[in-house]
C-alpha cells in the first residue's frame, strides 16, 4: 500500500488542486507537529509528570488540569514563529495571543480547545486537541478580539487530533473530511481514510443521561422515543454511548455514524449550553458537515450562527443527518409526529 504521509497530502491539496494557500499548509503542518508533541507528553502520563491538576482556573471558572496548560503553551509556541498567523485564542486563555514582531501581519487566526475531555486525563481515556482557522478580515490592519467573531462557515481549516488507541489526525479544508494516523516509529502522520462519510440514520445516541431530568421537552421527547426501542415510534432499538471526550464521540460519529447532543438544560437557564462555540461546535460541525452529516443548536445551523464574544457557548446537536433534522424538527415544530 502506498503511505501517505500528512505533508504530502497538505503538499497535493496545495499543487494539485490549488484547494489551500501555501501559508495554510505551513499553518497546518505546525499544528499537527504540535499534536504530535502533546500527544508525546500524553503517553507519558505519570512518568511525565503530567497528570493532575494545576493549581489555577480558566477564563470559564473551571479547574486546569496540568496536560490543559502544558497543551496549551505546546500549541502556543509552536505557532508563535511560523509567520502564517495574526493571533490565537484558545479555551484556557482569557484574552487573544497577539503573534508578536510579524511584519507584514500573518493571514491567519488560530482557534483551539488544547485538551478536551479533561475529565478523561487522569483515567487514561481518550481525549484530544480540536483546532479551527479562520482569515483576517480583508484590509484589516492590526489584530483584536472583533476579527474572530466570524460564523463558522467562515472557517478556511478545521480538525482535531484524538490521543486513543491510536493517535489520529481528522482534517477538512473544505473538500471532504481525511483521516491520518501517527506512525511512531517514523514520526508522521500517515493517511489512513479519505472523503470520509457519515451514514444517515444510525442506532447510536450519545448524550449524558444524568441530565435528563434537567432536559427541555423536545430532546427528552427524542431519547425517550429512542429508548422505547422497537415497540415505540421508532420501531428499532437503540444504543447508547458517552465518552464525555467530545473528540472521542464525534470520532466515532465519523466512523460509523451516530448522534451526539450536549443540549441546553435547565441547570443553568442563562447559559445557551455547556460546549462553545468558537473551539468546539465550530470546527466539529463544519467536519461532521463535510462527512455528509448535520449540526444544529437545536434550532439553526451551527456554522450560520454569529458570534457575539470568544468564550461564548452554544447547544449542540450533530452527527447523522436524519437523526440531527429530527431532533431540530422536534425544537422548531414540538407538535410534529414522529
Ligand atoms: P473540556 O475538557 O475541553 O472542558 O470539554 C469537555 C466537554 C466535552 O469534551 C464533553 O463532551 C463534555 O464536556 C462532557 O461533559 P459532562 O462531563 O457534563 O458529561
Ligand atoms: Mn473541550
Ligand atoms: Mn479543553
Amino acid at each position: 500500500m502506498k503511505r501517505i504521509s500528512l505533508s504530502r497530502y497538505l503538499v497535493e491539496q496545495q499543487r494539485v488542486d490549488g484547494r489551500i494557500p501555501p501559508q495554510l499548509r505551513l499553518l497546518l503542518e505546525v499544528v499537527a507537529r504540535a499534536c504530535k508533541h502533546i500527544s508525546h507528553s500524553v503517553n507519558k502520563g505519570a512518568l511525565g509528570d503530567v497528570l493532575g491538576t494545576a493549581s489555577s482556573e480558566n477564563v470559564q471558572g473551571e479547574v486546569q488540569k496540568k496536560l490543559d496548560i502544558i497543551a496549551n503553551e505546546v500549541l502556543i509556541e509552536a505557532n508563535e514563529w511560523g509567520g502564517h498567523l495574526a493571533a490565537m485564542a484558545s479555551e484556557e486563555m482569557e484574552g487573544i495571543y497577539v503573534v508578536p514582531n510579524r511584519y507584514p501581519q500573518g493571514e491567519y487566526l488560530l482557534l483551539f480547545d488544547p485538551l478536551d475531555g479533561s475529565s478523561n486525563i487522569d483515567v487514561n481515556v481518550s481525549i484530544g486537541t480540536i483546532f479551527s482557522v479562520l482569515k483576517m478580515p480583508e484590509g484589516d490592519r492590526g489584530v483584536d478580539e472583533g476579527d474572530f467573531l466570524q460564523a463558522g462557515k467562515q472557517q478556511v481549516a478545521a480538525g482535531y487530533c484524538v490521543y486513543g488507541p491510536q493517535t489520529t489526525l481528522v482534517l477538512t479544508v473544505g473538500d471532504g473530511v481525511a483521516m491520518f494516523t501517527l506512525d511512531r516509529e517514523q514520526g508522521s502522520f500517515v493517511l489512513v481514510q479519505e472523503n470520509v462519510q457519515i451514514p444517515a440514520d444510525t442506532k447510536e445516541f450519545a448524550i449524558n443521561m444524568s441530565n435528563m431530568r434537567h432536559w427541555d421537552a423536545p430532546v427528552k421527547r427524542y431519547v425517550d422515543e429512542c429508548l422505547a426501542g422497537k415497540e415505540g415510534p421508532r420501531g428499532k432499538d437503540f444504543n447508547m454511548r458517552w465518552i464525555a471526550s467530545m473528540v472521542a464521540d464525534v470520532h466515532r460519529i465519523l466512523t460509523r455514524g451516530g448522534i451526539f447532543m450536549y443540549p441546553w438544560d435547565k441547570r443553568e437557564p442563562e447559559k445557551p449550553g455547556k460546549l462553545r462555540l468558537m473551539y468546539e461546535a465550530n470546527p466539529m460541525g463544519w467536519l461532521v458537515e463535510q462527512a455528509g452529516g448535520a449540526a444544529t443548536n437545536g434550532r439553526e445551523r451551527i456554522l450560520d450562527i454569529q458570534p457575539t464574544k470568544l468564550h461564548e457557548r452554544v447547544s449542540v446537536i450533530l452527527g447523522s443527518k436524519n437523526e440531527v433534522e429530527r431532533v431540530t424538527r422536534y425544537h422548531l415544530d414540538p407538535s410534529s409526529p414522529a
